[in-house]
C-alpha cells in the first residue's frame, strides 16, 4: 500500500425528504443569499425546485435563480452566473441537479474569487486561490461531483472540454434523496452507473499492484452497482437500488477507492476519462455512455500491461472462473461489455450514433494529447498515436 491522504469534507445528508433540510443547511454553512442553479427543467417539473425554494424561505435565506445548465455544461452559462452573482451579491451557491449543474456552480465559484479569466484556470494558465461556499441537492447518481474535487466545463469556442481539480471546490453539503432519482430515464440511469463504475475502475486499473482493503472495497462497490443498475433500469422506483447507486456514486469519486493505489487520494489511470472528455466535448454525447463506448477498446489495448489485474477484476467482479490470467482477463472484459449492453449502453463509438473517420480520430487524439504535448494513463502510458489507435479500435 502506497502512502496517501484522504480528504472528504462534505456533509452528506442522505434519505427520503432530506431536501426539506436544504435551507437550514445553507444557513448552517453561512449562506444568507443563495444562487439557486439548476438545469433544463427536470427539477421544475418534478416540483423539487419549489420545495427547495420553500425550504430556503423557511430558513430566512433569500435567493436568485439561474436555470438552463445543459449536460456538458458551458462556459457561457458560467459567465452569466458570475455576472448575476456579482449583481445580486450572492454569498452561497446552491446546485439543484446533476453533475453538470454542480460543475457549473464550481466554475462560477472559482470565477467569482479570481481576478483573471475563469477559463485560464481550466487551461492551467492560472491556479485557483479560492472558491465560493457551495452545497447541492443531487438529482442523478453519476459523476460524484457532490463529493469530488473536480469540475469539467466545455468552452464553446473550439468545443474544448477541460477539467479542474482542487479541494477549494468541495461541496459543504450534499443532500442525497434516492427518491429524487426515480424520474431518471433508463438511458441516464445506465449512463450514470457506467460513470460510477468507471470512477472506481480508473483507480482500480491504475497500476498492477494490489492494495487491500481498497481493492476489496472497490470490487464490492462495482458488484453492487452492476447488480443495482440492472434493477433500477428494470424498475425505476426500486428504492434500495436507487439508494445503493446514489451512495456508490459518491463513494466512487471521493477518493476512497484510490487510497493506497498511487500518490495522494488522486491515484488513477484516467485515460478513459481523458479520451471520453474529447468525445463529449466534440460530439456532446452523454459522458457515461461515452465511457461505455471506449472502455472495451481501451482495456484490450492495455491488458498486456497487467493481465493479473484484469484477471482479478474478471474473477472478483464479473464472476469469471478461468484459471489462466489472460484468458480470464479477456473473458472479464467481454462480460463487462455484456453488462453494458444489457442496460442499454453502446460499447462502440458507432453505437453513440457517431461515424468516426480516420481524420476525426486523429483530431480527437490531437486535442486529447494537448496538441501532442502530453501523454495520458498510468497502467500503460499512451501517446497521441496510441490515443488515435484506441479511438479507431472503438469504432
Ligand atoms: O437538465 P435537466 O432537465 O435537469 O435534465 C438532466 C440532464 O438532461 C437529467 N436529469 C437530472 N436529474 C434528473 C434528470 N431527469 C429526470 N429526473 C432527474 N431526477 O439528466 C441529464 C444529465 O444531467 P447531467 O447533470 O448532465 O448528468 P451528470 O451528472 O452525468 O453530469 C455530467 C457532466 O459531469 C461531468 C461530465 O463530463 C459531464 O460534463 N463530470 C464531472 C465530474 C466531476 N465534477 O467530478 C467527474 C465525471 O467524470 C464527469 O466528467
Ligand atoms: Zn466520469
Amino acid at each position: 500500500m502506497n502512502d496517501f491522504q484522504y480528504y472528504a469534507p462534505t456533509r452528506v445528508v442522505f434519505g427520503r425528504n432530506t431536501e426539506e433540510q436544504t435551507g437550514a443547511l445553507v444557513r448552517a454553512f453561512g449562506g444568507t443569499r443563495a444562487l439557486v442553479h439548476y438545469g433544463g427543467g427536470s427539477a421544475v417539473r418534478s416540483g423539487l425546485l419549489a420545495r427547495v425554494l420553500a425550504s430556503l424561505e423557511r430558513a430566512g435565506v433569500s435567493h436568485v435563480e439561474l436555470g438552463g445548465v445543459v449536460p456538458n455544461p458551458r462556459l457561457s452559462k458560467v459567465r452569466e452566473g458570475m455576472a448575476l452573482c456579482r449583481r445580486e451579491q450572492v454569498d452561497f451557491l446552491l446546485s439543484v441537479g446533476g453533475g453538470s449543474v454542480i460543475d457549473s456552480s464550481k466554475a462560477i465559484g472559482y470565477g467569482l474569487c479570481c481576478d483573471g479569466d475563469v477559463w485560464d484556470l481550466y487551461t492551467r494558465k492560472a491556479t485557483p486561490k479560492a472558491c465560493m461556499p457551495m452545497g447541492c441537492v443531487l438529482t442523478i447518481a453519476a459523476t460524484g461531483s457532490e463529493m469530488s474535487d473536480s469540475s469539467v466545463i466545455t468552452n464553446e469556442d473550439g468545443w474544448i472540454k477541460r477539467g479542474l481539480s482542487s479541494d477549494l471546490s468541495r461541496q459543504r453539503f450534499a443532500v442525497l434523496n434516492p427518491e429524487l432519482t426515480f424520474t431518471l430515464p433508463a438511458w441516464q440511469t445506465a449512463s450514470g452507473c457506467a460513470d460510477i463504475l468507471s470512477h472506481t475502475q480508473e483507480r482500480y486499473f491504475s497500476s498492477p499492484a494490489d492494495a487491500e482493503p481498497t481493492d476489496s472495497i472497490a470490487e464490492g462497490l462495482m458488484r453492487s452497482v452492476i447488480e443495482m443498475a440492472r434493477r433500477a433500469v428494470r424498475n425505476p422506483t426500486d428504492y434500495e437500488a436507487r439508494a445503493a447507486i446514489l451512495w456508490a456514486g459518491s463513494l466512487s469519486h471521493n477518493g476512497l477507492t484510490g487510497c493506497g493505489r498511487g500518490s495522494g487520494g488522486r491515484a488513477g489511470d484516467w485515460a478513459c476519462h481523458q479520451l471520453e472528455h474529447e468525445l463529449s466535448g466534440m460530439f456532446d454525447v452523454t459522458h457515461g455512455a461515452g465511457l461505455a463506448a471506449l472502455w472495451g477498446a481501451w482495456s484490450r489495448y492495455v491488458v498486456d500491461a497487467a493481465p493479473s489485474r484484469f484477471a482479478r477484476f474478471a474473477r472478483n467482479v464479473m464472476g469469471i472462473a478461468e484459471a489462466d490470467d489472460m484468458t480470464a482477463a479477456l473473458a472479464g472484459i467481454a462480460a463487462y461489455e455484456d453488462f453494458l449492453r444489457g442496460v442499454g449502453l453502446p460499447v462502440t463509438i458507432g453505437g453513440l450514433g457517431i461515424s468516426l473517420t480516420d481524420e476525426l480520430a486523429e483530431q480527437l487524439a490531437w486535442k486529447c494529447s494537448f496538441e501532442g504535448s502530453r501523454t495520458i494513463g498510468s497502467l500503460r502510458v499512451l501517446d497521441r498515436a496510441d490515443m488515435a489507435e484506441i479511438y479507431r479500435r472503438a469504432r
